[in-house]
């Protein structure tokens, strides 16, 4: 069930009676709050404090770290991949034995698209597009230069998201693997999963998701999908925090047929043999590599039990509510001032933020963080809003419009010093 906005209002009071019948209003109650009145929209960045992790971390470290000590290691070994199953099960659409929390999302990266390099021999090309996160376009460049490959870059709009005639002109009989984010970060544009790997198979090659904006922001079916791989990272929409470990997803059929490149122990079969060569497990821990981070999976266990207790049904109900509700108060308020939307208007076709565009976006944002109101930028003009629909309530939504319009009307960014170097 997808819920649309109707009856639009610029009335404060339609924001108080759609937190009266937010089904998810209770939930906010469940993260640590803020200093009063600060308005967080940065949820797409790093994500709230759940208390119950907070909670968690604690007993984990006096308990299984202080009391336990490496006795509790059996416990350890085994949390990587209960992680994964449960963001598998609650939040990405795979069946158990296929997704696994570890490393960073730029490692895991590395390794799932060496690993589909290796599997397509005699195909040496990798495409992306040039709208893609940094990180993406960097890790791929590298494997290409490593692996004697090409990266071919398509072109994306900024704000339209990949465009299915573009890279089904890109691909061909020489492609090993595509690699796309499924949320665009910048733009919050909304990439159709199943479309676009079945263009992919059709060409022979694999295809690789980066689900940082999209995991507990949008339903996403990795198994309906056929999807072959994906990472994304936890400390967004899943709230697991600062520097929490990744998750990976490698489709079953495909594990004992792809090597990674970080031949670590952890992915090795009989790992307490200490045999003389590597020889991967045939499971989806061979695409771990060294000792897990304890306390970051804990908070993901934490923060995927809370999305699942809301479900990510009715978390993408919200999250469309959330954005047509930004968006149409942008369009009230401040189009007429300059401010362009640059996020797709089709609900169905956009995650959960916000992009606008405006030639002051940089101190237009920092005037709003001094105002209490925590959004940010992205190069090179857009201001990005990112509601989380497990915490954020409409109010919050209107309340920071309200600040912004005022902002960008009275030019209360002017002291503000022009975007910095190392910014642009
Ligand atoms: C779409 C996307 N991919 C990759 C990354 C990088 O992840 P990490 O720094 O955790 O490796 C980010 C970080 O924000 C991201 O937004």
């Amino acid at each position: 069930m997808t819920a649309f906005l109707t009856g639009f209002s610029t009335d404060r009071s339609l924001a108080e009676d759609l937190d009266a019948a937010d089904p998810l209003a209770g939930l906010r109650d469940r993260f640590a709050c803020p200093e009063p009145g600060l308005i967080y929209l940065d949820g797409n960045s790093l994500g709230m404090l759940p208390r119950v992790t907070a909670q968690r971390i604690a007993e984990v470290v006096a308990q299984q770290w202080g009391d336990g000590l490496i006795r509790s290691w059996a416990d350890w070994v085994r949390l990587p991949g209960q992680a994964g199953d449960l963001l598998g099960s609650v939040l990405l659409g795979a069946a158990p034995g296929q997704v696994v929390v570890s490393d960073s999302t730029t490692v895991n990266l590395y390794k799932l698209a060496c690993a589909a390099l290796r599997a397509r021999p005699g195909r040496r090309v990798i495409v992306t597009d040039d709208d893609n996160f940094p990180t993406d376009r960097y890790v791929l460049d590298g494997v290409a230069a490593q692996c004697g490959a090409e990266l071919r870059m398509i072109h994306t709009d900024l704000d339209a998201g990949i465009s299915p005639a573009a890279l089904a002109g890109a691909i061909g009989p020489d492609t090993a693997l595509v690699s796309l984010s499924h949320v665009a970060y910048r733009s919050g544009a909304l990439a159709d999963m199943a479309g676009l790997t079945a263009l992919v198979h059709d060409a022979g090659a694999l295809v690789l998701w980066d689900l940082c904006h999209s995991a507990g922001a949008v339903p996403v079916e990795l198994d309906a999908s056929a999807a072959d791989l994906a990472v994304g990272c936890t400390y967004k929409y899943l709230n697991a925090g600062p520097g929490a470990p990744a998750f990976l997803y490698v489709r079953q059929d495909l594990q004992d047929r792809l090597r990674q490149p970080i031949q670590g122990w952890f992915g090795q079969r009989g790992q307490f043999e200490m045999g003389p060569a590597y020889d991967p497990l045939p499971t989806v821990a061979r695409f771990t590599t060294g000792t897990p981070n304890i306390l970051g999976t804990v908070a993901v266990q934490e923060g995927a039990r809370l999305l699942g207790e809301a479900g990510i049904g009715a978390l993408r109900d919200k999250g469309i509510l959330l954005t047509s509700y930004l968006i149409g108060l942008a369009d009230s308020w401040l189009a007429p001032l300059g401010c362009a939307l640059a996020t797709p208007r089709d609900p169905l076709r956009r995650g959960s933020h916000v992009s606008l565009q405006h030639p002051e976006a940089w101190r237009i944002s920092q005037a709003l963080i001094r105002a209490g109101v925590i959004g940010d930028y992205r190069v090179p003009d857009r201001l990005r809003l990112g509601p989380a629909p497990i915490y954020t309530r409409f109010t919050d939504a209107w309340d920071a419009l309200a600040i912004l319009r005022e902002i960008i009307e009275n030019q209360a960014y002017a002291d503000f010093p022009a975007v910095p170097a190392d910014v642009t």
